[in-house]
């Protein structure tokens, strides 16, 4: 598996997303995502499947030290003390004592950044996160978290994939030496099927959906988190390693629209700061 190296981490280039799996389906999920070669499992305390990747954890024989798993906290719990709560609630869920990345979800409209931030390394010193990040922070606030706080922070995981460009957060966090984990790296689903993926697919005779992953994996700093409850889908995710695009299919996805954003609650932040 390809990795990308920021700060101390090592992240595996393919993840496996868990939204929206729950309980002995989430479970299931991720056992077999590890006996096919997965070593990176993303998580989150708002999914509320942390119980579900614990067991799979527990029951996998892939060595605890050989997986990468992230989670993430919720926007609500970024005080202090309700950060610290949440971590030690996600690290009993997932029977582990530690996880390999830990990310604020959100940014909240009226949160303390440098206090939440200050907690977040508080988290790390004392090893119950070996690396800390945040999620949907766009280019200035990521900015103000590293350069004006001084947060040791080595990833961001946004919304990215061939119809949503990040363009100016893309060339930050390169220069900043971080990666970027791209979250509905397939358009939640929307991507299996699409006619320009699709004629490129039939020329390497493989799928959209693998089209649209190695675009991601080709790019440097970027890592993607597919979610795949089939069997069929996680080897196939796996086996978009093995394309090959060529500078034509890379300029027809280049050309393609950029403004379709499948994720955006009420509470998330303006985006093109
Ligand atoms: N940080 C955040 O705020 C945030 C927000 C959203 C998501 N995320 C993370 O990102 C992960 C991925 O995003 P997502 O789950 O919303 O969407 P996604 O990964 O873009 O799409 C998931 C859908 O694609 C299907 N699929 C997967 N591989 C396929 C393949 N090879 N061929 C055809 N279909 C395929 C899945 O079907 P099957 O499952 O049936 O195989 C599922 O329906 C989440 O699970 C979560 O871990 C984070």
């Amino acid at each position: 598996m390809q990795t990308i190296t920021a700060g101390a981490m090592r992240l595996p280039k393919l993840g496996l997303g868990t939204w929206r799996l729950r309980g002995e389906e989430c479970t299931t999920a991720v056992l077999g995502a590890l006996g096919r070669g997965y070593r990176h499992i993303d998580t989150a305390q708002m999914y509320g499947n942390e119980d579900g990747v614990g067991a799979a954890l527990a029951a996998t024989p892939v060595a605890r030290a050989d997986i990468h798993l992230t989670t993430k906290v919720w926007w609500e719990n970024l005080a202090p003390d309700a950060m610290r709560r949440a971590m030690d609630a996600s690290l009993k869920a997932l029977q582990t004592s530690y996880v390999d990345l830990y990310l604020i979800h959100w940014p909240a409209p009226d949160m303390d950044l440098p206090a939440a931030l200050a907690t977040l390394v508080r988290l790390k010193e004392e090893g119950l996160a070996r690396n800390i990040g945040v999620s949907n922070f766009p280019t200035a606030l990521l900015k103000r978290a590293i350069e004006e706080i001084g947060a040791p922070i080595v990833c961001n995981q946004v919304e990215y994939h061939v119809l949503l460009g990040q363009p100016k957060l893309l060339a930050y966090m390169r220069e900043k030496g971080l990666a970027l984990t791209a979250y509905c790296p397939l358009a939640q689903g929307r991507l299996a099927e699409h006619p320009e993926l699709d004629a490129i697919a039939a020329k390497h005779g493989v799928t959209a959906a693998q089209v649209a992953l190695k675009y991601l994996f080709d790019q440097d700093i970027v890592a993607a988190i597919p979610k795949a409850g089939r069997a069929s889908s996680q080897q196939a995710n796996l086996d978009a390693f093995a394309v090959t695009l060529d500078d034509a299919d890379r300029a027809a996805i280049a050309a393609l629209p950029k403004d379709v954003r499948c994720v955006n609650p009420g509470f998330a932040p303006a985006w093109d700061v």
